[in-house]
């Protein structure tokens, strides 16, 4: 039975107290356990992470790093790119992706998204010049490209592939992994995504020996395994203490991408018949992709109306981005002209979409959304 619109509930976007109230004794037991060992840097619980995180991806090796944004700038600075080289990403991405290649001293080049939010191959081949050297698809919102496409004209023009997985740890295009396609990815545990951890924190993946040595390096002052340094490194490793959480929290994690894949089936349920929206694809809609839910992002008429009255009614939404894709900063220099993605940005927005959410709480969300277009609840 749904809720009804007049019993006004809170429905925040993101409780991040739950992070740590959904699992407080047991966190505070690892807490104690790697207190009480002294073991805050680099130690045996970073390598058990690595480890399991790497099996769970099924890939050669996941190195912890300090956050997704300089495991990203690790793994474009592994590919040797050069000053003037390009590499094309789609403008509705963080600007983390975007960052990494300019501080690597290469091109960030956005092009249009598709309307499923992710990067639009045909935008990626048209964009393809003498100086590319690299694609960095984002697999956003928990969703993996058609890697098909994208390792396609990766390979008919001789192009590294970079994946920025950040949202989307477990999700999968044709049985694969989101951050097991290209040269290397990252993933945020930032403690909104689906796995993170009270802080912030990241990995990079990689299944080339010498790539993975080289973001090893690169993430510790320079040092190879035996301690030496043998090339110019910074300090972005992974804590040990928030490493020990996520190892915790990775157990869990098959129950976590169920929910999440429950949840975005019952807005699908509710909301479908709502001419107004278009919702993401629902879970096993397409055979090819098992999606993992990061982020509920739905394309909406008067979206800012909307946001207004739901926030009215006690939901929290949010506008990715601030609202603002890359292409769109003219601050940082681009010039770009993608109108797609311009009309994009005036209709998107995420709906709660997170472990604290009840079924009653999607319901109220959704009869809400249902009333303000006038319809039946
Ligand atoms: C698509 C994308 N890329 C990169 C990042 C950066 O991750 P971090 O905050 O771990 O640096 C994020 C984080 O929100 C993201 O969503």
């Amino acid at each position: 039975m749904s809720a009804t619109t007049t019993s006004l509930r809170q429905v925040p976007f993101f409780a991040y107290p739950y992070v740590f109230t959904s699992a407080r004794n047991e966190l505070l037991a690892v807490l104690e356990d790697i207190g009480s060992r002294g073991a805050f840097i680099m130690q045996r619980d970073l390598s058990r992470f690595e480890e399991n995180l790497a099996i769970f991806l099924n890939s050669k090796f996941a190195l912890g790093v300090g956050n997704a944004t300089d495991g990203l700038h690790f793994a474009v600075r592994a590919a040797d790119l050069r000053h003037g080289d390009e590499v094309i990403l789609s403008s509705h991405t963080m600007i983390a992706t975007a960052a990494a290649v300019h501080f690597a001293g290469a091109t960030p080049v956005p092009v249009d998204c598709g309307p499923d939010h992710l990067i639009d191959p045909s935008a990626v081949e048209a964009a393809v010049s003498s100086r590319t050297r690299a694609i960095m698809p984002t697999q956003l919102n928990g969703r993996t490209c058609n890697m098909d496409a994208i390792k396609a004209i990766a390979d008919k023009h001789g192009l590294h592939v970079i994946e920025d997985a950040a949202q989307a740890l477990g999700s999968r295009f044709k049985g694969r992994c989101a951050g097991t396609f290209g040269m290397a990815s990252a993933i945020s545990f930032y403690p909104a995504k689906v796995l993170g951890c009270l802080g912030d924190g990241g990995a990079v993946i990689a299944n080339d020996e010498a790539v993975y040595e080289r973001v090893y390096q690169m993430r510790d002052h320079g040092r190879n395994t035996g301690g030496e340094i043998v090339s110019w490194g910074l300090n972005s490793r992974l804590d040990n203490l928030q490493a020990a959480i996520l190892d915790f929290q990775l157990k869990k994690y098959g129950s976590v991408m169920c929910r999440r894949r429950y949840l975005a089936s019952l807005y699908t349920q509710r909301l479908y018949d709502v001419p107004e929206l278009v919702l993401p694809p629902a879970p096993d809609s397409d055979p090819d992709h098992f999606d993992i839910y990061q982020n509920y992002e739905i394309d909406a008429e008067k979206r800012d109306e909307l946001k207004r009255y739901l926030k009215d009614h006690g939901i929290g939404t949010l506008i990715q981005w601030g609202g603002q894709a890359v292409h769109q900063l003219k601050a940082l220099g681009f010039t770009q002209h993608l109108p797609y993605t311009d009309w994009l940005f005036t209709r998107l927005l995420m709906l709660p979409m997170n472990m604290s959410l009840s079924d009653d709480d999607v319901h109220y969300v959704c009869d809400n959304i249902r009333v303000f277009y006038g319809y039946a609840q």
